[in-house]
């Protein structure tokens, strides 16, 4: 993929470059779309996935108005068939990645509530779905020890021990 007519180009010295290949799940909207946008801005290739074409195309039109190195990607990480799909587009088009961002969650209450009668949804995508594509994506990381990173967005409400997490943090966030 050819981005040499972006805008964008990455600082002198950054560990990253325009050949950095960052997926970020979930990223038709919210922290998702911010991380996309934020990744793009400092001159990585991202590649942009949401579940619904539509609403994926639309978020990534603005961002590909800016210049920004942004390709849209159809990817629900509930469906084994569509984590494959994507794994076999991701090796075919781009040759591997560097940079996962599980971002994609779904939540059916307030953020101080917690109930059982969504839970299997719930895991199927805030658990299941992210370690799915983890494992569908890990042997098309490219060996570099400079720029492989996974970044697991959970929440506190993932946590089987409230107790153990220092106030006064929203997110639980794993660097890897
Ligand atoms: N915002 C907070 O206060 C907060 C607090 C704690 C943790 N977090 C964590 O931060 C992350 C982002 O939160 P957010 O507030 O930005 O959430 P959000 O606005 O609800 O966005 C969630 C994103 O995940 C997507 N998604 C849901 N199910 C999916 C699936 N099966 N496959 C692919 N994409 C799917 C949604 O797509 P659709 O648009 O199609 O629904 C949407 O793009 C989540 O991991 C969440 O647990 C957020």
């Amino acid at each position: 993929m050819d981005y040499s007519g972006t805008k964008e180009s990455p600082p002198a010295g950054a560990w990253w470059s325009r050949e950095t290949v960052a997926v970020v799940t979930g990223a038709n909207r919210g922290i998702g779309h911010a991380l996309a946008a934020r990744l793009a801005e400092h001159g990585l290739t991202v590649v942009l996935t949401a579940r619904d074409g539509e609403r994926g195309e639309a978020a990534a039109a603005p961002l590909l108005a800016r210049g920004l190195a942004v390709v849209f990607r159809r990817l629900d990480v509930s469906d084994p068939a569509s984590v494959a799909e994507f794994a076999a587009w991701i090796r075919d088009a781009l040759g591997g990645l560097d940079i996962l961002v599980n971002n994609a969650a779904v939540s059916f209450n307030e953020i101080d509530t917690n109930s059982v009668e969504h839970a299997e949804a719930v895991l199927r995508t805030n658990f299941y779905g992210a370690k799915m594509l983890t494992e569908a994506l890990l042997p098309l990381f490219r060996q570099s020890s400079a720029t492989s990173r996974i970044l697991n967005v959970s929440s506190q409400l993932g946590l089987l021990n409230v107790s153990a997490l220092p106030p006064p943090s929203v997110y639980s966030i794993f660097f890897r």
